[in-house]
């Protein structure tokens, strides 16, 4: 495995990604609800906590500890005590998670092995075809850029996931925030739901692969 990648512990996704996720860079994870976006921000997270590695964790959806339970196979307690957990009920309040979260990773007193941010455009989404739509891609924009500047800075790996969109034209599925987050991005992975449990991660955009693809399933402890 090359040296500068984090295994988020979800053997066919770290596959594709030649090993893990890229520790100076983002990794932007997008699909439909349910498709277990969610679910390998948990897995990631869980992994470096046990390995006693601070994860600051950006839920804007409530996320569930009955699944965290589930994933941390017991260890549930130890997974907690390295949690950074921010809830933000705003795109500004998401705005300070983001900069703390930064700030955390980058004076080095903790060591910070990932940042997650989950649901990057939840709250971005709310200000589209308004007046706040301007205020809120620049502010999206902003964490965006302050997340790649810690992740270059500190070498360290952040996740995070996005909503789509149907494109009317096409019929795709389409990640949300258009261009900026997709050069933000060094890595980007859509994920798709097949029938049942069955989840394709697809790669389709990475510094030194090629588009790939593979297949996990979502079980009741987790991804497999
Ligand atoms: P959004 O946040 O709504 O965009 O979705 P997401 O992509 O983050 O999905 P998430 O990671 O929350 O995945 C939830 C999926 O896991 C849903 O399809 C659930 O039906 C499924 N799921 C949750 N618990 C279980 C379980 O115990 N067993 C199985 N097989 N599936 C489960
Ligand atoms: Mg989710």
């Amino acid at each position: 495995m090359p040296a500068d990648r984090c295994p988020t512990g979800v053997g066919p996704l770290d596959q594709l990604l030649g090993g893990g996720l890229e520790t100076d860079g983002l990794t932007e994870l997008y699909g439909e609800g349910g498709s277990g976006k969610t679910l390998v921000c948990l897995e990631a997270a869980t992994r470096l906590a046990l390995a006693d590695r601070w994860v600051c964790y950006i839920d804007t959806e409530g996320v569930s500890v009955d699944r965290l339970e589930a994933i941390a196979h017991g260890h549930v307690e130890q997974v907690l005590q390295r949690l950074l957990l921010a809830t933000p009920k705003s795109l500004a309040e998401q705005t300070s998670a983001v900069s703390a979260a930064c700030s955390l990773a980058r004076d080095g007193k903790r060591p910070v092995g990932l940042i997650v941010l989950d649901s990057a455009t939840f709250y971005y989404r709310l200000t589209l075809s308004s007046d706040e739509e301007d205020a809120g891609r620049q502010a999206l924009g902003r964490e965006l850029a302050e997340l790649v500047a810690t992740a270059i800075a500190s070498h360290l790996p952040v996740l995070f996931t996005n909503q789509v969109w149907r494109n009317q034209r096409t019929g795709d599925l389409e990640p949300l925030g258009g261009s900026f987050v997709n050069h933000a991005a060094k890595t980007v992975v859509r994920i798709d739901r097949l029938g049942g449990a069955r989840r394709r991660a697809v790669l389709v955009k990475h510094r030194s692969l090629g588009e790939a693809s593979a297949e996990f399933r979502i079980t009741s402890t987790g991804l497999s």
